[in-house]
């Protein structure tokens, strides 16, 4: 069965919603398709920490009603070290940009409804989904839905289908390069039915390794634990991770850390990965599907944002008006924010984490940029500002 539209967005996820909300707004035609259940995307447990420019966006496609009825707005984070905490003042470092603490499935649930309430097409549970035609002005999504062969004739593909998707891969070999690095841990996050112990995040490198402690709600929190990649969940008992939390995120002025019954626990890798160009012909990549970095900066859901706000002008102002040149400017529009952004979250996951193989040279160097960050206005400012977001010029 045939059809068509203008943008085919394969992947429901924040990057492919946000996208199908702006090219909507735009009175563009497109059509969202998600391998998995409705159900199952609204429930997957992410991050939470929304930059001021993201809230900014959903905030002006009229997508942020809850957000800013639940969210939790935050104006600093806290360093914790040797018992100690160091405040981060956004208000102050920033120029009184905030984050926002929204769950990532949150948005997620919030994007799909405010779509289908729409009548925006978007199907979920689509199989077998496979690209043609990309280096053509008329590319084609094949896919299999309710158990029909279909074929969607698009002028462009946005592919959103996240690291594990079909569009990245779909490129010819040779046109992208791969740039990544794994790092030697992984994080343990459990999301805990507990009011949080904490007003702000608290972000507390340790000799035992990492730990965050962030949060949902008022009544829910959540929390990470550096581990060894290798581990798996039986090697950490609901007690062990409780009692990990309490050495690593200790503080000698009698602070205390509330627990509660855990309601999800996982272990996550740490890496990062750049694929550029962002582009091959007429399929555009954006957020996960071409770029991750590790949870430490909180900017995965950020990013994948950033680029889609990019994709969805210049498909406008080629699907509305024939100019294609900020098109064939998307990649290297994206690519200088993306590679800020890889360095600010690799900086912070350097800084905060302790590395097996450290020698007292390195574990040295990371005191020495810990301390420096507590201490220099200016190297708080950098770290303020790149929390927040740096905004619509990067
Ligand atoms: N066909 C259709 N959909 C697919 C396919 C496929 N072959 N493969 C994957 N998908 C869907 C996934 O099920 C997921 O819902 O694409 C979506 C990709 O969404 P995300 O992985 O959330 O990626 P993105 O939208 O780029 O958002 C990046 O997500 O993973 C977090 O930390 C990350 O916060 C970052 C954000
Ligand atoms: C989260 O709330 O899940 C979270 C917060 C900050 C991070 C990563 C994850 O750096």
């Amino acid at each position: 069965m045939e059809s068509r539209t203008q943008v085919g967005i394969v992947g429901a996820g924040p990057a492919g919603l946000v996208l199908s909300h702006l090219l909507q707004r735009e009175g563009i035609d497109c059509v969202v398709l998600e391998d998995r259940s409705r159900e199952y995307v609204e429930k997957r447990v992410r991050a939470g920490v929304l930059e001021q420019g993201t809230v900014d966006l959903l905030t002006e496609l009229g997508l942020a009603d809850r957000l800013h009825r639940e969210g939790l707005v935050h104006q600093g984070i806290e360093l914790r070290f040797d018992g100690e905490g160091h405040r981060i003042p956004f208000e102050e470092l920033a120029e009184g940009r905030a984050i926002t603490i929204y769950g990532q499935q949150e948005v997620v649930k919030d994007l799909i409804a405010a779509r289908l309430d729409a009548g925006g097409p978007l199907l979920f549970e689509v199989d077998d989904v496979s690209l043609d035609g990309i280096d053509t002005d008329e590319p084609t999504i094949r896919f299999k839905h309710e158990g029909v062969e279909k074929e969607l004739h698009c002028d462009a593909i946005a592919g959103c289908d996240g690291f594990h998707g079909v569009c990245r891969p779909s490129v010819p070999d040779g046109v992208l390069s791969f740039n990544e690095l794994e790092y030697p841990f992984a994080w343990l996050g459990i999301l805990a039915e507990v009011a949080p112990s904490t007003d702000e995040l608290i972000y507390a490198p340790h000799e035992r390794g990492f730990a965050l402690h962030s949060l949902r709600s008022p009544e829910l929190s959540r929390l990470y634990v550096q581990c060894d990649p290798e581990d798996s969940l039986e090697d950490w008992p609901d007690e062990r991770i409780w009692e990990e939390l309490h050495v690593r995120l200790a503080r000698d002025d009698g602070w205390t850390l509330k627990e509660g019954p855990l309601v999800e626990k996982g272990i996550a890798p740490l890496r990062s990965f750049v694929a550029q160009p962002m582009q091959y012909g007429r399929l555009y990549l954006a957020g996960d599907a071409v770029h991750i970095v590790p949870a430490t900066g909180a900017k995965g859901l950020n990013l994948a944002v950033a680029d889609v706000q990019v994709l969805g002008e210049a498909l406008t102002k080629y699907l509305k008006g024939g100019d294609g040149s900020l098109l064939d400017a998307y990649s290297d529009a994206c690519l200088r924010r993306v590679w800020r952004v890889q360095h600010f979250s690799w900086w912070m996951t350097w800084m905060l984490h302790r590395f097996p193989d450290d020698d007292g040279f390195q574990r040295g160097l990371r005191r020495a940029q810990l301390e420096y960050v507590c201490s220099s206005r200016a190297a708080a400012a950098t770290l303020a500002e790149n929390y927040v977001g740096l905004g619509r010029d990067w």
